[in-house]
């Protein structure tokens, strides 16, 4: 077996083994169904750096004018990442909906605004920086479909910004940028998982990017809380990562180990090993 073989049949016996595993994913996940990244070597803040700077004054500009917000939004050119909602799910997102559907994988937590972990059959996803499928109101945390507006015809009477129905604030778009807090209710419920879990399988992310980025220390650090003065002793949290490359996690020793590869061939094999182990 070679290194990553071994750490395969590892992650497989980990996962097969867990109580209560959970998935946090990243831009690398999708890279497959041909969305760049932000940070690997073909990513673009890497290849372009002056956006990732203005992409820091996208909420303000928010804040500041949102009818202006919106009117450019309506009618500036495409997203970065190119046009998501054509993109589908590659094998490593069928993998972890397979995790689930076998009772292994009890939620997803991903940064990822693409939609693609509900297309490939993942049941139970918290998307920490929103989706592009969505509105959100800031103010009151109302969420709402796209279809729901016809905010071509806003741009045309002249009556942008679209309002919240239910507390006639602006609203924006359900995807969180640089400087917008976390909605409240996603930061919650990832935070909940985190102390939760027993596995965490961490997939294509950098890492860097708070408050993500502390969930996977929140699992590591947590303490036994009202275990304290239990006799059951709590048992460490797994916390693998499945990525191109080493990231702080791995540096850090945060994450047991990391599985360096390419997660729509990983993912699957973690997934074939599984299955092995149930049938023996
Ligand atoms: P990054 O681009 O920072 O990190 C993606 C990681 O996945 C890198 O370490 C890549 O090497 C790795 N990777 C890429 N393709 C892979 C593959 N096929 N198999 C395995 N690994 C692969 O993306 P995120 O960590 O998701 O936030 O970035 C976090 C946030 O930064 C995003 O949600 C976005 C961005 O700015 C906001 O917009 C607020």
């Amino acid at each position: 077996m070679s290194g990553v073989e071994e750490l395969i049949e590892r992650a497989a016996r980990d996962l097969a083994s867990s109580s209560y595993a959970i998935a946090l994913t990243g831009a690398g996940i999708s890279t497959d169904s041909g969305i760049p990244d932000f940070r690997g070597p073909n990513g673009i803040w890497t290849k372009n750096p002056e956006a990732e700077k203005r992409a820091y004054e996208t909420y303000f500009r928010f804040l500041r004018d949102p009818a202006q917000y919106w009117h450019d939004r309506l009618t500036m050119g495409t997203s970065l990442l190119g046009n998501l909602q054509e993109a589908k799910p590659n094998p490593a997102h069928y993998a972890l909906a397979e995790l689930e559907k076998m009772g292994i994988i009890k939620s997803v937590l991903t940064q990822n605004i693409d939609g693609l972990h509900e297309k490939a059959g993942s049941q139970r996803v918290f998307e920490y920086h929103g989706s592009i499928y969505k509105l959100r109101c800031p103010s009151c945390g109302c969420r709402f479909r796209y279809e729901e507006y016809d905010l071509k015809g806003l741009l045309a009477e002249g009556k942008l910004p679209p309002r919240c129905r239910e507390c006639s604030s602006p609203i924006k778009d359900d995807v969180v940028h640089f400087n917008e807090p976390i909605p409240a209710d996603v930061a919650h419920a990832s935070l909940e998982e985190a102390h939760r879990c027993d596995l965490m399988l961490i997939c294509g992310t950098s890492a860097v990017v708070y408050p993500f980025a502390e969930l996977p220390r929140v699992a590591r650090y947590r303490r036994a809380g009202s275990r304290l003065f239990s006799l059951e002793q709590e048992k460490r949290t797994v916390i693998i990562e499945v990525n191109a490359e080493p990231t702080p996690l791995t540096r850090e020793g945060i994450s047991d180990y990391l599985i360096q590869g390419r997660l729509a061939e990983v993912l699957p094999q973690i997934v074939e090993r599984v299955k092995k182990l149930r049938s023996q």
